[in-house]
This record gives C-alpha cells, sequence and structure tokens, in this order.
C-alpha cells in the first residue's frame, strides 16, 4: 500500500515511520509512506500556506491553491496519478473506526491531508474523497489524527503482524460480532489477590470458548450498549 502524508511538519512522522510495524512494515516493501512537506508548496518569501480569513475573525485559515498543490506533489512523489483515497484530517469529518480501517486497508494509496490553524478553507473539500475525525475534540494539528489512521489501517494488511489471528479475534471485528474482546489474562495465576479465572485454566477449550463468548458480551453490554443495539436478536443473546 502506497500512503502519503501532507503536513507541515513532516519531523513528527520520523520515529513512528521507522519504529515497531509501522517501520517493518516499510522495510518489508509492504508499505511506502512518504512525508510531503506542506511548507514546499507555499507562497512568498516565508511560504506561506495559510492567511486571515475572509469576513474576518481570529486566526488563520489554510490556503486551497497551496494544500492542493501539495496534495498533487505529494502523489506525484508516490507515483500515482491520484491516490485512492484522499483524505481530510478535521474534527468536522466522520468519526474513525474498525470498519473505516479495514475499508480504507482495501485502497492500494491513501492521500492523507493535515491541517494547522483554524483548518481548512472550505474549497479545499472539494478536491478529497471523504473527511475523517477521531472523535469529538479538537487537536492542534492534523499529525496525531493521520498516526492513529496509518496505525490501524497498515496493522491489518497481509503479512504486517506476526500473528494474523490476533486481528481476527479483537474487539470491533467480526469474529467478536462487533464487540469488545473478552478479558485476557496470563502469568502469574495469582497476583496480589486476583486469580486468574479457573475456566482458563481447565484446559477445556469448549468451556473456555464459551467463557469468553460470554464475557465479551457481558461488557460490551456494560461499556459499549450502542454496539449490543446493532447486534441481531440471536447473536446480542450469544447464540451464534
Ligand atoms: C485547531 S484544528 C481546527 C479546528 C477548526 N477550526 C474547527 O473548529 O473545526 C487544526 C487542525 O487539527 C486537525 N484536527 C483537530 N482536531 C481533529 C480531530 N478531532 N480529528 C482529526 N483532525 C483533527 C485538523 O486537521 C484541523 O484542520
Amino acid at each position: 500500500m502506497k500512503v502519503g502524508v501532507l503536513t507541515l511538519f513532516p519531523e513528527l512522522f520520523a520515529a513512528f515511520a521507522t519504529t515497531s510495524f509501522v517501520g517493518r512494515a516499510v522495510d518489508a516493501g509492504i508499505l511506502t509512506l512518504h512525508l510531503e512537506a506542506l511548507r514546499s508548496f507555499g507562497i512568498g518569501k516565508h511560504h506561506s500556506v495559510d492567511d486571515t480569513p475572509y469576513g474576518g475573525g481570529s486566526g488563520m485559515v489554510m490556503r486551497p491553491d497551496c494544500i492542493v498543490s501539495g496534495m498533487e506533489g505529494a502523489e506525484q512523489s508516490l507515483g500515482v496519478e491520484r491516490a485512492e483515497r484522499r483524505i481530510l484530517l478535521t474534527p468536522q469529518g466522520v468519526p474513525f473506526d474498525q470498519r473505516a480501517a479495514r475499508r480504507l486497508a482495501a485502497s492500494s494509496s491513501l492521500l492523507l491531508v493535515c491541517g494547522r490553524y483554524e483548518g481548512f478553507d472550505e474549497r479545499v473539500r472539494y478536491f478529497v474523497d471523504e473527511e475523517i475525525s477521531l472523535g469529538d475534540f479538537v487537536l492542534t494539528g492534523g499529525e496525531v489524527a493521520a498516526m492513529c489512521v496509518v496505525e490501524a489501517v497498515v496493522r491489518l494488511l497481509p503479512g504486517v503482524l506476526g500473528n494474523a489471528e490476533s486481528i481476527q479475534e479483537e474487539s470491533f471485528s467480526p469474529s467478536c460480532s462487533g464487540c469488545l474482546e473478552y478479558p485476557q489474562y496470563t502469568r502469574p495465576p495469582a497476583f496480589r489477590g486476583h486469580e486468574v479465572p479457573p475456566v482458563l485454566l481447565s484446559g477445556d477449550h469448549g468451556k473456555v470458548a464459551e467463557w469468553r463468548r460470554t464475557q465479551s458480551l457481558d461488557r460490551t453490554r456494560e461499556r459499549r450498549p450502542d454496539l449490543v443495539r446493532a447486534l441481531s436478536p440471536e447473536k446480542a443473546r450469544g447464540e451464534s
């Protein structure tokens, strides 16, 4: 997969792009991660990419001409005519979730556009395919949001994680029926008065599976009733 990120601060991605599984995906040729410096597309002596808002008001707005030239520059560097999905990171976008991560993981190329200041001139929106938000809060820039999207997507690419099963059976996955994952335990069997549930030490795989199904549903009911409401009546009863 080819991923381009248009940002005023490419240096923020230095460790992210070379560490852990993202770095390994790059080394293995599964991921091409290109960071395009928006400043190169700025205007005038200071390479400005922002200007005062028409109509007045505080703060600065990112110019559409610099952003769109930057997007095209990033695509040229990635060697694609146009990224399959051009994505604006904005608190006004659709909240990001695992379903979106799975959908984006099926794309051949993504371009993530990070805002700063008061955000983008409205006309930038004509040049992108979708707008993604990390949640109902406001960050200073889109870079952390872009890293979240890249991390959630790249770990789903075949060959990136050592144990493919770990992405089959985890919170929000189809095999958990979109619910939260069951509680996990490891050694020691007792820790400061808290014991591992005996069923997990029983060696009875059927009983373990049944316990996990029930725990997953109970936990989801308690913490995320919205997810349980989306289940079929059979799945909500833990029948399939
Ligand atoms: C200070 S914010 C601009 C907020 C904008 N004035 C508004 O009220 O919607 C600057 C940039 O940070 C990024 N950003 C902030 N919050 C975000 C969020 N929740 N999800 C994704 N990106 C976000 C966006 O790229 C945005 O353009």
